[in-house]
């Protein structure tokens, strides 16, 4: 008795599958009757979700400097900064068009600031990484620190920071902005605000975050903290280290001489949500295969060469912007010197306990 009534839906209608010929009619019958029900069977879908390897939407990419600056200056006679907030073109994955994303997780763009512009001040949950790639003396006003940066310093804007922008010089300065919106947005938490003010009060002179918490001591009483509280990490201290690694002989097969940006106070990432990384690749080097399951946005700083990314070159030169998407074999080439810059999501991946790597 028990049987029969569990054969039998709410509406007194049997639902054993019936003969075997009409089973398929039957299930679409069933999957639309639940479909109404806001209600979808795990076992259509169980393949695409739970996948056994990563599987990546993001295709390898490469952003050549010529076409991109000539490009971005000449946005600079269409819109001015205080129009446009921030001048800043897009740099889109072919393979996710619309987005506005350079992988799943990043957004990536190149801004331009040209002489006597100020980007207005404003703050937002996204954190960002700036790349400088161009130009002299425009600074980056934030936690109360005026950084003015130079091409190869790596520049933080953590979650929630006011920064506004500026540029005294007389050059345009350009520069990559790397930031986490994409995975922000992910999670829906996305909160941002614009200030009454263009500029903020800065109460530090330039330098002062790197001279007090990146020399080896730190002010006593400093918190650790999620993130650095290093504003400006210049290619001018960054650079002279890979180089003595170099010299030193200790250079990573895959990636070269390698340096990770880290918080002086935890060891931790830079950020929470990215990390990031200046690789000096000798003359000849031939860098052993590798894959990780962060996509990696890279920036040739200095001289040119080769990525291999599942069968597919890109080539770089000096200013080149290029993506490894996640979990795709990769290994570099560099006939000459050459140094590269990485940002990534692993910091957050690695939170979340999901980041793998391997060759
Ligand atoms: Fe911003």
């Amino acid at each position: 008795m028990a049987v029969a009534t569990a054969r039998k839906s709410a509406n007194g209608k049997p639902t054993h599958p019936g003969p075997k010929h009409n089973i398929d009619a039957v299930r679409e019958e069933y999957y639309e009757r639940i479909a109404k029900r806001n209600m979808t069977p795990l076992w259509k879908v169980m393949n695409s979700i739970v996948t056994k390897e990563p599987k990546t939407r993001c295709q390898p990419v490469v952003w050549h400097y010529d076409d991109v600056k000539s490009l971005v200056m000449e946005s600079g006679g269409l819109i001015t900064t205080e129009e446009a907030k921030r001048r800043v073109l897009i740099l889109e994955n072919p393979a996710l068009h619309g987005e506005s994303k350079a992988t799943n997780t990043l957004f990536a763009g190149i801004q331009m600031i040209l002489p006597g512009e100020v980007a207005p001040a404003h703050r937002h949950v996204s954190a960002a990484i700036r790349f400088v790639l161009d130009g002299e003396g425009a600074y980056t006003a934030v936690e109360g620190e005026k950084a003015f940066m130079s091409p190869g310093d790596l520049v933080i804007t953590a979650n929630w920071a006011p920064h506004d922008h500026g540029n005294p010089s007389k050059k345009p300065m350009l520069w990559l902005d790397v930031l986490d919106f994409p995975a922000v947005n992910f999670f829906e938490t996305s909160f941002a605000e614009s200030f009454a003010a263009p500029t903020q009060d800065t109460t530090r002179k330039d330098g002062d975050s790197l001279s007090f918490y990146g020399s080896g001591v730190l002010p006593d009483g400093t918190p650790a903290m999620n993130r650095s509280p290093v504003i400006n990490y210049t290619y001018a201290r960054t650079r002279p280290i890979v180089e003595r690694m170099m010299q030193a002989g200790d250079i990573d097969r895959r990636h070269g001489a390698r340096v990770r940006y880290a918080n002086p106070v935890t060891g931790g990432p830079v950020l929470p949500t990215m990390g990031a990384w200046l690789a000096m690749l000798p003359k000849g080097f031939k860098g052993e295969p590798y894959r990780a399951t962060d996509g990696t946005i890279f920036v040739c700083v200095e001289g040119e060469g080769t990525t291999e990314v599942d069968g597919e070159v890109l080539e770089w030169g000096h200013n080149d912007v290029f993506v490894v998407p996640p979990w795709k074999r990769y290994r570099h080439s560099a006939p000459k010197e050459s140094v590269l810059f990485s940002i990534s999501d692993r910091p957050a991946q690695k939170a979340l306990g999901i980041w793998r790597e391997g060759k």
